[in-house]
This record gives structure tokens, sequence and C-alpha cells, in this order.
């Protein structure tokens, strides 16, 4: 069986990256990172890829007329890659069916709460504003809503009576961490198959 390999899209820190990265290096995850891709440039992200002797390049949603046009470019660069499947890590960007038809059920995403609650930006502020004692982490699949795909994998975690909101946010960065690394797992092992919906 050929290893999976993954192309990362970034837009910012890349702090689930940089674990994904850590994992392939000390052997605990199966699978490569073929590409990493950004639409910011001079990101962190970009930085960690290179570190690691993985391609990196960004791609300016800003260069291009539609997000059609856009997401054409992120498409052909990922399949020059060569690449299986998708991971969003802190990629702020909505795509269209130009690129969710390209990866059919092969995208996925980490959303800092517990979906269907607290979608959208600033999901983490959004949980500690409203008060809530238990947020977390989400694994899903994208489709073409926002934050709606079907639901992979999460993780709890607590709010703690003394927390602000960077205590917080620094606690479900670390869930994010280690439950992004164990899906892509359990996808290079082929426990997570490509989604097909209706299926
Ligand atoms: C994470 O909190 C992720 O859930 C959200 O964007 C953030 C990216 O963080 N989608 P990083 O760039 O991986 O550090």
């Amino acid at each position: 069986m050929s290893t999976v390999r993954f192309g990362v899209l970034v837009s910012g820190t890349g702090s689930n990256l940089q674990a994904i990265l850590d994992a392939i290096a000390a052997g605990s995850l199966a699978a490569s990172v073929s590409c990493v891709i950004s639409n910011r440039p001079e990101v962190k992200a970009l930085e960690r890829a290179r570190a690691a002797n993985v391609p990196a390049l960004t791609i300016p949603h800003r260069d291009f007329p539609t997000r059609e046009a856009f997401d054409a470019a992120l498409v052909r660069a990922l399949e020059e890659a060569g690449v299986d499947w998708i991971v969003l890590a802190g990629f702020m960007r909505v795509l269209t069916p130009v690129f969710l038809n390209a990866f059919a059920g092969r995208i996925i995403n980490i959303h800092p709460a517990l979906l269907p609650a607290f979608p959208g930006v600033n999901a983490a502020k959004q949980a500690f504003d409203y008060g809530v004692k238990i947020t977390g982490c989400t694994v899903h699949f994208v489709d073409g809503g926002v934050d709606t795909g079907k639901i992979i994998a999460q993780q709890a975690v607590p709010v703690e009576p003394k927390d602000d909101l960077a205590a917080l946010e620094a606690r479900i960065h670390r869930a994010e961490h280690q439950l992004f690394v164990q899906v892509l797992r359990d996808i290079a092992a082929g426990h997570v198959v490509p989604f097909v919906s209706g299926g």
C-alpha cells in the first residue's frame, strides 16, 4: 500500500501543520505532506513547511478575479504535487465547487469548537463569551457551507474558572494538535475513507 500524500492549506501560524510534520518526522504518522499552500505570503506556516523540506508556495487569492479562478489555481498546484487528501489547517477561505468537486470527499478541516456550536470565525471567543463550561475542537469533512460538513472526530476541552481567552485558546490548540494527527493516522490506515454524500 502506498503512503497517503496530504496537501495542506494554511493562512497563518501553522501550529497544526507543525504537529503533523512533527508526527511524520517522529514516525508516528505513516504519511507525507507533499505540498503546503498559503493564500497569504510570508506566514509562519510556510517557514515551518520549508524547515521540514516540504514544498511550500503562496497563491494569493487577491491575484484572481473570482473565487473559482483562485480555486482552480489551487487545484492545479495540488494535482501537480500528486496529493491524495486535502487538509485545511487554519485556511481562511471558503472553497467553491471547483475545489470541492476536484477532491470530492477527501477534504478535511479542523475547527476550534464543538460543532455544530460556534461555527465561523473566532469560535473560541464565541464559546468563551457565551460562558460555556465545555468546548473543544472538531475535525470534519468540508462541504459547501461554513463548518457544516460531516463530523469525523471531536475532543472536549474544559473551560476552567480562571481562564482568560488566551488560556482557553492555548488549551484548545493543544487538543487540536492531538486530534488532527489522530485523524490523519486514521486516514493513512484506511479507517477514515472518502466521504460520499448520501452514501
Ligand atoms: C486553529 O484553531 C483551527 O482550528 C482554525 O484555525 C486555527 C489555525 O491555527 N481553523 P494554526 O495556524 O494551526 O496554529
